[in-house]
């Protein structure tokens, strides 16, 4: 794969921040943020090291009915990871649910509901998935049809909160997952699809 060169920063999160790549408006490349704190130095250091590759890995592993819902990582390396920049029907760059003040489409919420429960079927608490609707994009199919993206999906498991030695222990995993989840729909489910 030829050399990518980076454009403008699109977002940033705890650990990462992301760019547009010059000329391929369908990729995008996160990288570790310049200005960590120590701490989260030492989380990465000790516990996360391999970040970017999980994230592939993570990917690769996923029940073929989840991936749809997952925006698929195309390369990894220690400090970076070339993933799909999301867009939408028109042409225009899909947005992440944190840019909409309610998401009022009733596939997109039916279809968060097809994630939960194959997160239960599968046993897979992705924490952050939902979180305050940054991690998770709205892509826009058509006028109608709304789909929820996962586009950040490294924690799942202790490593992520190592100070928390209950999620060793996969009930404390959904519990924790069902506390992030409920506040993102009260956050943003409309009250056009409200259940
Ligand atoms: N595929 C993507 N397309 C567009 N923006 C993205 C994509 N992936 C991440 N972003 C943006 O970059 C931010 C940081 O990426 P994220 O993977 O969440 O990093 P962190 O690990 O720091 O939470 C996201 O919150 C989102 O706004
Ligand atoms: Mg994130």
């Amino acid at each position: 794969m030829k050399e990518l060169e980076l454009g403008a920063k699109i977002g940033e999160g705890h650990f990462r921040e992301c760019y547009a790549v010059k000329g391929e408006p369908g990729l995008c490349v996160k990288k570790l943020k310049p200005n960590l704190t120590i701490l989260q130095r030492l989380h990465l250091n000790l516990l996360r090291r391999k970040m970017n590759q999980d994230e592939y890995n993570t990917y690769s592993k996923l029940p073929e009915a989840l991936k749809p819902y997952f925006n698929p990582v195309i390369r990894a390396g220690r400090d970076y990871l070339v993933t799909k920049r999301l867009m939408d029907y028109d042409g225009s760059h899909s947005l992440p649910v944190s840019d909409y003040e309610k998401v009022s489409n009733k596939q997109f919420w039916e279809e968060v509901e097809k994630i939960v429960a194959l997160f239960e079927a599968h046993n897979l608490w992705f924490f952050d998935a939902f979180q305050l609707g940054t991690n998770v994009f709205v892509q826009r199919l058509s006028e109608d049809h709304w789909r929820p993206v996962i586009v950040d999906y490294k924690r799942h498991g202790w490593r992520s909160y190592p100070a928390q030695l209950n999620l060793l222990c996969n009930s404390e995993k959904k519990k924790k997952f069902y506390r992030k989840y409920e506040r993102f729909v009260g956050l943003f489910m409309g009250d056009t699809v409200s259940r």
